[in-house]
This record gives structure tokens, sequence and C-alpha cells, in this order.
């Protein structure tokens, strides 16, 4: 029998399993069977984006697995060049119909960078209307995150930011909390970054407990109530990835791993004006 992954409360009373698979930087041609064996491991939520060129393959592989689509959490993101109003709504119905679904889960901003106020005021009538379960951001900074919630109707759901180890968002964790804005991790493994996978800390706790260190970290992460979509194109890795509800961490070994924050990206910051540009000028489509 799969596992039966918990669920989180988002801000606006829908559910979301606080564990699910993630594809971005799986080829295209990859993804049906990545999404297909990940589903059969257990995995009900799924986070893509128009700009991982993967949506067609992600539809394909629910569409074949012939799992009921209440049973699914799907996720999808808008890019920059199509934000704004009126782009928004176009982009939200080609996503749509890449994923081969009527309705979405979650439809996240991508990134802070853009007209992301029109894109806003599209996604709340998206909300509001049915298309879309709930409505959040990813890669906001709290400023950019607050800024957003003052001035508008429906307060993100969700902001799925870098966090793992080396980079632990707890003070940007609270601040959301006290926002009703629920923390998604992107990247919990930092991508293997900083010798992650082979840290002396985050071994010798998953020796403990019979446990790797990806599923410590996972562990660690669901602990905090944060949402993890850990990504692998291994079966093997997948189910190891979901095994993660059979064990704790003790407090003191949450406070060992909180030793390991470096407080720094291990890739970029959204903040730094020569990525916002060169962010602003990757396109997706003509
Ligand atoms: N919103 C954003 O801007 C943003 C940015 C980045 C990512 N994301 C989302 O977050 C998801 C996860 O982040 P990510 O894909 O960047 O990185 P990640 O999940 O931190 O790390 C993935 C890497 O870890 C390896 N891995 C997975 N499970 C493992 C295990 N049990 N033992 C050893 N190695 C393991 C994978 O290799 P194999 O595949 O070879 O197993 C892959 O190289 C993405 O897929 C995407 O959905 C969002």
């Amino acid at each position: 029998m799969p596992t039966d992954v918990p669920k989180v409360t988002l801000n606006n009373g829908v559910q979301m399993p606080i564990l699910g698979f993630g594809v971005y930087q799986i080829p295209a041609e990859e993804t049906e069977k990545a999404v297909t064996e990940a589903l059969a491991a257990g995995y009900r939520l799924l986070d893509t984006a128009a700009a991982y060129g993967n949506e067609a393959a992600v539809g394909r592989a629910i569409s074949s697995s012939g799992i009921p689509r209440e049973e699914l959490f799907v996720t999808t993101k808008l890019w920059i060049q199509d934000t704004g109003e009126e782009s928004t709504k176009r982009a939200f119905d080609a996503s749509l119909q890449r994923l081969g679904l009527d309705y979405l889960d979650l439809y996240l901003i991508h990134q802070p960078i853009g007209d992301v106020y029109g894109s806003w005021r599209a996604m709340q009538r998206l909300n509001c209307d049915g298309c879309v379960r709930a409505i959040g951001v990813s890669n906001f900074y709290p400023d950019r995150l607050v800024d957003l919630i003052e001035h508008n109707e429906i307060t993100p759901a969700v902001n799925q930011i870098e966090t793992h180890p080396f980079f632990q968002r707890t003070a940007d964790q609270e601040l959301m909390r006290q926002h009703g804005v629920n923390l998604e991790s992107w990247g919990p493994f930092a991508e293997g970054r900083n010798n992650l996978f082979t840290d002396p800390l985050l071994t010798e706790i998953g020796a403990a407990h019979g446990k790797s260190v990806a599923q410590v970290v996972l562990r660690w992460l669901i602990q905090r109530g944060v949402v993890v979509i850990p990504k692998s194109v291994g079966a093997e890795r997948m189910a190891e990835n979901i095994e993660v509800f059979d064990f704790e961490l003790s407090g003191e070994e949450m406070a060992r791993i909180a030793t390991l924050d470096t407080g720094n990206s291990q890739f970029f910051d959204h903040r730094d004006p020569a990525m916002v540009s060169r962010l602003s000028k990757v396109r997706i489509h003509e």
C-alpha cells in the first residue's frame, strides 16, 4: 500500500499534501515516465511550471494513471513573460490545456518580477470562479510578499521558496505564519550542493533512525510544517523520499540541524538586479 501522506490546511481551507513530487529539470521526454512512477509510489501532489516545458507530459501521466482527479493536487506556475492581467488569464488557460485538466489546485506566480499585481488580480478572479482552488507565489522575499498582501483581497495561500538545511528560512516562515501563508520548500536537498547528501551531522542523525540523509531532511522540513516537493528520476529514490512518516526527529535533533543554517542561498538571490534582468529576458514562447 502506498504511504498515506498527511495534509496541511491552507488559509482558504483547501487541503494540500505535505509531500509531493517536483519535476524541475526533468526533460519533457522523461517526465511522463517519472510522474507515472511517482504516482505509483503514492505521490499525489505534483509540482510543475510553464517554464519547465513538461506540463503536457505531466498531463499524460495523470490521464493514464486512472487516479480520480479529486485525489490529486496539481500545481503549476506563471512565468514572468506572461505576467499582467490579460496575459495571466491566457497563460493559465494554456497551462490547463497542456495539463489536460479542467481546474488547477494551486497556481503560483513563479518569480517576484514583472506585472505581478496585474497577474494577482487575474488569479484572484480565477480563484473566485473556481478555476483554481488556491493561488500563491514563489520566490517572494518578505517585503514583496507583505506588499502584495497589503494591497490585495486574497492573501497568497503558499510561498514556494528555496528552503533546505543550509538556508532554513525560519524568520521568513514565522512572518508568513503571521500572515497565514504556508511555506513550501523548493530544493529541499539544495540539489545536493554543499555536499548535503554526505553531511556528517545529517548522516549521523539518519543512522540513529535507520534513515538516509534525504529522509532526515524531508522529515525535518515536514516537522516544521513545510510542504516538500523533492525531485528524483529514480523509482528507488522516489520510494525512499516518501517513506518519511514512520519516524520522528527529537527536539534535540531538530536543534542540531538548525546549526547548519548559513542564512544564504545555494543558488542566487532574487533581489540581485543582474538576476532580475537575466530572468526577465527568459522567454518560454513567442
Ligand atoms: N519555484 C522555483 O523557483 C523552484 C526552483 C527550483 C525547484 N522548484 C521545485 O522544487 C522541486 C525540488 O527542487 P529541485 O528539483 O531543484 O531539487 P532537490 O529536490 O533539492 O534535489 C534534486 C536532486 O537530488 C537528487 N535526489 C533526489 N532524491 C535523492 C535521494 N533520496 N538520495 C540522493 N539523491 C537524491 C536528484 O537526483 P535524481 O533525480 O538523479 O534522483 C536531483 O539531482 C523541483 O522539482 C520543482 O518542482 C521550484
